[in-house]
């Protein structure tokens, strides 16, 4: 079977090619290898799949019309497509909005477009996120929840990113699930987030920056579970003309103090911590309800927090030679 991954070369699509093809299936990967962060962490996550039989690389701009039509011509027996390439981040969204508007909503549609083209197609798992969420105040969140007051363009563009798709799924029945994604962490992961910057900090001796507030946890999720989660749904398509949505998230919402005093135990190091006022574009809380996820497949997140910064720490120190 061939799998389409967009943004193979970022966190979670590494992650989901190398597992795909683990699984002996044949996996084009579409990447555009932007500067957003440190380029060469995509590259050199690339490199562990580059050498891999059935891989197949592209460096392309999924809102690229031409290419992606081209792309699909010369691979019509795509079974499957894991649209996982975004402009992610909350607070760089108002920085360049522009850029989440061009790959978010626009790069949305393109791969749609081009799902319409994919005679073979079984199922297009794209991942939105719990920003969507936005302001709303009702935990745990439940994919049935309005979800009409974002707080940054990042969850906007997601918010558009499900809307659009849902309309492809009345409009050409296109089989579609949309993942909300929860904090993932974990080896290989992304240097803008938290829990990477976090370790950065304890580790040059720089300051940790918390946010204030009693409140202030993540519903942090492991990579592996991600990971097993999407090839899990990837097998289970809803019926034609559906637009299915599921929360992903590790079902345990943490203080994120807890989260710092884990990578000061696992980087063998104490952290400075800085306090200072929590940006309005940052949520102060989030928890998934899972109830979708396990009444489709039982998925269910197995890695504790502990075990996670534990398995986070050791990739961290490896990579970085600390
Ligand atoms: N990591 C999380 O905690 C989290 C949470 C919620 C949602 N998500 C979503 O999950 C998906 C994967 O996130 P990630 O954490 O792996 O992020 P990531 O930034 O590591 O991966 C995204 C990849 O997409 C690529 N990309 C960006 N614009 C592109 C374009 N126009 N064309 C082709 N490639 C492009 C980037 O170069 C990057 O390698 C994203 O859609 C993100 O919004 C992630």
């Amino acid at each position: 079977m061939k799998v389409l991954v967009t943004g193979a070369a970022g966190f979670i699509g590494f992650h989901v090619a190398n597992a795909l093809l683990a699984r002996g299936m044949d996996v084009v990967g579409v990447d555009t290898l932007n500067s957003y962060y440190d380029r060469s962490l995509k590259e050199a996550r690339l490199k562990q799949l580059d050498g891999q039989a059935n891989f197949l690389f592209l460096q392309m701009d999924v809102s690229d019309r031409d290419g992606m039509t081209s792309l699909v011509a010369a691979h019509p027996d795509i079974e499957i497509v894991i649209h996982l390439a975004a402009q992610a981040g909350v607070r760089y969204s108002l920085v360049d909005p522009y850029s989440y508007v061009q790959t978010n909503v626009m790069g949305q549609v393109v791969l749609l477009e081009a799902c319409r083209a994919l005679k073979e197609l079984k199922h297009f798992v794209y991942a939105s996120s719990s920003s969507v969420y936005g302001r709303n105040r009702s935990l745990p969140f439940r994919e049935d929840d309005r979800v009409d007051e974002p707080s940054s363009l990042y969850a906007v563009t997601k918010r558009a990113g499900e809307l659009t798709a849902s309309t492809y799924a009345y409009l050409y029945g296109i089989p579609q699930t949309g993942l909300r994604f929860f904090t993932v962490y974990g080896p290989w992961g992304r240097p803008d987030m938290a829990y990477y910057g976090f370790a950065d900090a304890i580790c040059t001796g720089k300051p940790v920056t918390l946010y204030e507030g009693a409140n202030l946890s993540r519903d942090f999720t492991y990579i592996d579970d991600i990971t097993a989660g999407i090839l899990d749904i990837m097998d289970l398509p809803p019926e034609k003309g559906q637009a299915r949505l599921l929360n992903l998230g590790g079902d345990r919402p943490e203080h994120v103090t807890a989260l710092i005093g884990l990578l000061e135990k696992y980087l063998g190091r104490s952290a400075r911590i800085e306090l200072r006022k929590r940006p309005v574009a940052d949520m102060e809380k989030t928890w998934a309800s899972l109830e979708g996820v396990r009444a489709l497949c039982g998925w269910t997140p197995k890695v504790s927090l502990e075990e996670g910064v534990m398995k986070f720490a050791a990739w961290y120190r490896e990579f970085h030679k600390i």
